[in-house]
Parts: C-alpha cells; structure tokens; sequence
C-alpha cells in the first residue's frame, strides 16, 4: 500500500481486490443488522469544500450509527476564508484532536501530499475528476445484493465519461472483480485512459447493469454545445430503451439527477432502478468504510498491524 498511513481511504487502486470484497461484505452485513463498532471514544471532522448533500449526509448518518462525534465544520465560516490553506487546515483539527477526516475537494488528487502531513486516516469524499472511492464502494455493494458476483457480468457506464470521478474510480474496481466494463455516451467525452470499448446507447443497453453518469457541467469549459433534450434523445436513457433492457438488468445512476436529461424523469423510480437504494447503501458502506479505518488506526497505535 502506497499511503503513509494504511488507515487511510484515497481510492480503491490502493486495496487489493480481497479487501474490496471484505468492504463490500461487511456493508452488505450491516445493512442486515450486524452490529456495528462502537466508535464513541472517536471524534471526527467532515471537510466539504465542494458541494455535497449524499456523500456529506451519509458520512454523517454513518458516523451518528458509530457513535462518533462529529466536530462540526464549515468551509464558507472557516478560516479558508483568510487563506489558510488545505494542509494547514487538515493540521490544525489534528492538533486540536480530531482523529479522523472526510475531505472533499476540488483539485484532483489534493491527497497526494496531505497524506503525507497527516498522522490520522483520511477518507476521500471526492476529488477534482479523479476519485470518488466511497461511492464507488456503495455502487459495487449494489451490483453484489442484486447479482450476488461481478464475473460474466457487463457494466455500461453511460455519459460524460470524461470529466466521471465515478467512473474512474469503478472502471478499475470493476475489471479487477471479473466485469466486463464498456463505455457510451458523446464521443467528445470518451477517455481513452479508462482503457474501455466505447460503444452506442442502444448496444450499451444490452448490459446486466446500465449506469448512468451525470452531465457534469460545472466541469465543462462550454466549448461545447449543449442541448439537453438532444443529449436524452441520442445517450440517455429514454422510456423506449428502458423497454429494451435485460429482465434482470438494473438502472444505476451517482445523483443528483438532470431529470430528462441522463434518465426520464419516470424511470427514475421504475422497478429496474436502484438509484434510491444507492443512497441508502451509501450509508453502510461508508461505516463499513469509516469501521476500517478506525480499526486500522487502533492497531497502528498499538503496534499490531500487519
Ligand atoms: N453521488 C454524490 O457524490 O452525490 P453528492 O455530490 O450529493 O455527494
């Protein structure tokens, strides 16, 4: 593992596949009614410099079901405002006891040297176009609960590809765990460095699991032309190729939603949908998530992690 600290949760490039599975195991586990750690004794900061109302919820019903306590934190009444820098910011609520932080923030890989300046575990809630580890691990935990593997299965990852830390973070996941991944959507958004096939949105269709991208326009330098009833009729999903999908496949889409835009409005909550049980898996897997990285912390205290 790469990190400084192996508490630390940045991406899923860092975890071996076994421990992507024990993640998603211990997710789907909660979500049955384990019992859950008992984190009273730990305090916690959420640090959202971009906007944010699943992960952000989530986290915090997360840490609430652990018994964390939430040190509360609010970028647009912080000290950033003075220009006190990310680092710095990060220390400070180490110095003053904090002994775990959730970050999300907009420079792609803002990290990569953090991590480096911290001694408590940091957990990436999205960064820039590079990451989004958290909710990549409550998109595998849905695909597991439905079909129970990943192998012989084809995942269509449909839309703006390019600007996706969604789609970055899964691509990888979902290789190494036996899919087959495929891409759609604007040529002009295709990323040749996910190392997938791009194909239409009629044959993308034809896969177990369609999920679906949201248009990421505050990542667009608007250069490009935008009309969002012609994106629907030429990649997103419509009521007609909703018709032509697999008995067992599913809908799956990150939200927030362009109702009309990625998916019709009404199908947004039609039978093949997991949209809404994402959300709610978001919140076991980010105890599963936050457990780890607690557990990890208290056996690199106490000199007995591997
Ligand atoms: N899917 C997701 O990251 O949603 P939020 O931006 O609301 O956290």
């Amino acid at each position: 593992m790469k990190t400084k600290t192996k508490a630390n949760f940045l991406t899923l490039e860092m975890f071996e596949t076994i421990e992507i599975i024990e993640l998603i195991d211990r997710a789907i586990e909660l979500k049955h009614g384990a019992r859950a750690m008992d984190l009273s004794d730990m305090t916690v900061a959420n640090l959202f410099f971009e906007n944010s109302t699943r992960t952000k919820c989530s986290f915090q019903m997360a840490e609430h079901r652990l018994r964390m306590k939430e040190i509360p934190f609010d970028v647009s009444t912080s000290s950033v405002q003075k220009g006190e820098t990310l680092a710095d910011t990060c220390r400070t609520l180490e110095a003053i006891g904090v002994d775990m932080l959730v970050v999300r923030h907009g420079e792609t890989g803002y990290y990569e040297q953090l991590q480096n300046e911290l001694n408590i575990p940091l957990i990436n809630g999205g960064d820039g176009s590079g990451q989004h580890p958290s909710q990549s691990l409550l998109d595998l935990m849905t695909i597991r609960e439905t079909f129970g593997q990943f192998t012989g299965l084809t995942v269509a990852i449909c839309g703006d590809l390019a600007h996706s830390r969604v789609a970055r973070s899964n691509v990888d996941a979902l290789k190494r765990l036996g899919a087959r991944v495929v891409g759609s959507g604007p040529v002009d958004w295709a990323d040749p460095t996910l190392g997938i096939e791009h194909v239409g949105i009629d044959d993308a269709v034809e896969a177990d699991v369609l999920m679906l991208l949201r248009v990421q326009h505050e990542r667009h330098d608007g250069t490009m032309a935008f009309d969002p009833g012609d994106y629907h009729a030429a990649h997103g999903l419509t009521i007609a190729r909703y018709g032509k999908l697999k008995d067992h496949a599913i809908v799956m889409h990150p939200a927030p939603i362009n109702r009309g835009v990625e998916i019709a409005s009404e199908l947004v909550e039609y039978p093949k949908s997991r949209i809404f049980e994402q959300m709610t898996n978001g919140v076991y897997a980010r105890m599963a998530i936050l457990e780890r990285a607690m557990r990890m912390k208290k056996e690199m205290e106490m000199g007995t992690s591997r």
